[in-house]
């Protein structure tokens, strides 16, 4: 008889059941389970996010799946147990998934939000102030995103329609059609002082971890806008609230922090100029997920290369 492949799955808050029932029904071969403490029975694959690091520990899986887009916490996890979690097991993330259309929602959402000055009118409307505001030109009104990945490339695609200039930053170099495209650490400087709207869509490795420090946001326009849509590693938060209280950051809208939930008397909750979410902006939807997921593991068992392969060297 043929051997059934076994799969074992860990999310500390997801609904298990939605996850089991569905797995199964995409992948009738599987047996899949939930991962409990002191499970070391056989697997083949492994879905899991924030997964304690005994579930992972000595296996030796033909895939392992993170439910997220960003690998930084199963990485670093395997930094600080590299005795315990394998390096040689292939791991993959998560690419789209209805992700993009949710960071693409959300950076409109703000670009517009902040070209329109509709902050300064709710200010306005709370005095009673009838006061038309005048808008800065379009074609000054330069937006640069940071990453030029799955996400950062779907925001930028997105933001075409409002005809502002658009630029991105990568490591290595792009062509993007109506994009003027940067590359490396040399010409971050050069990206940063024509943006009023930077965008962050970086994975979170040890290069990117504060990256936006003082010099970072000295670069920048004075009055400029920021965008965190990816990991509160990047942010040097001492440093940004600086520069917003010296106006050199006009408003900043934040999804994410050093530390999460972002403690109750952090002074970014209250400040005027910034927009606060919990870790939101794209969150994982489990059909398009286990989708993905499945439908990686099919290929997987047929010798096939699914995508979402991360590089553990680069670190996403
Ligand atoms: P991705 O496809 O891997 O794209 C990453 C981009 O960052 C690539 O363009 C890469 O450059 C660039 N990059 C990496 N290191 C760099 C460096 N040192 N300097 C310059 N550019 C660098 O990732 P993605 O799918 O777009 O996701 C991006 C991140 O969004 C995830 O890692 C995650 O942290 C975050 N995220 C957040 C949420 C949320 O709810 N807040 C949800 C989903 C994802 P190359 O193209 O040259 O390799
Ligand atoms: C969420 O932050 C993700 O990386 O998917």
């Amino acid at each position: 008889m043929r051997k059934r492949m076994k799969i074992i799955w860990y999310h500390p808050s997801m609904d298990a059941q939605c996850w089991l029932t569905g797995v199964a029904r995409r992948l009738p071969d599987a047996e899949i389970r939930l991962w409990q403490p002191g499970d070391d029975a056989c697997a083949d694959y492994a879905i899991v996010r924030s997964p304690p690091v005994e579930m992972l520990a000595g296996r030796s899986l033909k895939g392992l799946f993170a439910m997220g887009a960003g690998v930084d916490e199963l990485l670093q996890q395997q930094r600080q147990h590299p005795d315990r979690l394998s390096d040689q097991v292939p791991l993959y993330r998560l690419e789209d998934t209805g992700m993009a259309q949710q960071m693409q929602e959300y950076a409109n959402w703000c670009v517009l939000g902040w070209y329109r000055r509709f902050a300064d009118y709710q200010r306005q409307q709370q005095a009673r102030c009838w006061q038309p505001l005048p808008l800065p030109a379009r074609d000054t009104f330069t937006i640069g995103v940071l990453g030029a990945g799955v996400l950062g490339r779907s925001v930028l695609e997105s933001l075409q329609q409002w005809g502002f200039p658009l630029r991105c930053w990568s490591r290595t170099p792009k062509t993007l059609p109506g994009v003027h495209a940067f590359h490396g650490d040399a010409a971050l400087h050069d990206f940063l002082a024509g943006c009023q709207v930077v965008i962050d869509l970086l994975p979170a490795t040890p290069e990117t971890t504060d990256l936006i420090n003082a010099d970072f946001l000295r670069a920048l326009p004075h009055g400029a806008h920021f965008l965190n849509l990816a990991r509160g590693a990047h942010v040097v938060e001492a440093d940004l609230l600086a520069a917003l209280n010296s106006g050199q950051l006009a408003a900043a809208a934040l999804d994410v922090f050093q530390q999460e939930p972002l403690p109750a008397d952090d002074a970014l909750w209250q400040h005027p100029h910034v927009t606060i979410t919990p870790h939101s902006a794209a969150i994982t939807l489990p059909e398009q997920a286990m989708d993905a997921i499945a439908s990686a593991i099919q290929q997987l068992e047929k010798g096939q290369q699914p995508p979402g392969r991360v590089d553990r060297q680069r670190g996403y």
